[in-house]
């Protein structure tokens, strides 16, 4: 899979996006994400990629122009089954988009930056507006890192045991059971004994169980979708 980023400060996402699981996956060439300055598209020798919003009021705009010539440079070099502005407006993103989108194949994301960008690009390339809450973040560029690395982990062959995403909250709209590693017994706390019985199936029951009582305490809410 490929995941074009777009932003303003993209030293933001250079070492989120460079560690871990998310790194492992790009030197093995399963995942390329490619992060492009919008700077370097700037206007006029300071490379200028914000104005004054029309109308009046506080706060800048991304101009149409530098993210035009942008947009219309990577889809000449790749062809995008999506194009996503990340916005507190969008769709609020869970782990069922995230799944449904590590089966695409190229996706750009476009971040924006102090009061968000100019309107007419959102109608003339946006494909998909993407939101990570209810809640307003600084620039597009930290939802633009969790939506890549929330996809990029379900890419296949990214998890080297393909299990541990299928167990991982949400997968099945339901919170993952606690865990436990060693040592067995920490300053007279033990770990439940069931889990050092090596009875797979009682372990299976028991994390179900667990999952099901940790979602009815803290987010019955799913248990009701
Ligand atoms: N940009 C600013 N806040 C955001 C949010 N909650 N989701 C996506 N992009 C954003």
């Amino acid at each position: 899979m490929r995941i074009d980023i777009v932003a303003a400060v993209p030293s933001l996402l250079d070492s989120f996006l460079g560690h871990s699981i998310i790194q492992r996956a790009r030197d093995k060439g399963l995942l390329t994400i490619n992060i492009t300055d919008l700077r370097s598209y700037g206007l006029g020798k300071n490379r200028q990629i914000d104005d004054y919003q029309f109308g009046g009021g506080a706060g800048m705009v991304l101009m149409i122009e530098p993210l035009v010539n942008c947009i219309e440079d990577l889809k000449a070099a790749n062809q995008y089954d999506q194009i996503i502005y990340v916005t507190p407006d969008g769709k609020k993103f869970d782990q069922s988009m995230a799944n449904s989108m590590s089966l695409l194949n190229n996706i750009l994301i476009i971040c924006g930056h102090y009061k968000g960008i100019d309107q007419r690009i959102r109608e003339h390339y946006i494909t998909h507006e993407i939101s990570i809450g209810d809640y307003v973040i600084s620039g597009g560029e930290l939802a633009a890192a969790i939506i890549a690395d929330a996809v990029g982990r379900l890419v296949p062959g990214v998890l080297n045991d393909e299990t541990s995403a299928l167990s991982d909250s949400f997968q099945d709209k339901l919170l993952a059971p606690p865990v436990y590693t060693r040592p067995a017994t920490f300053n007279g706390w033990d770990v439940p004994n069931i889990l050092l019985s090596g009875h797979e199936k009682k372990i299976d029951e028991w994390r179900f169980e667990e999952s099901l009582r940790r979602t009815q305490m803290l987010r019955p809410d799913l248990l009701e979708e």
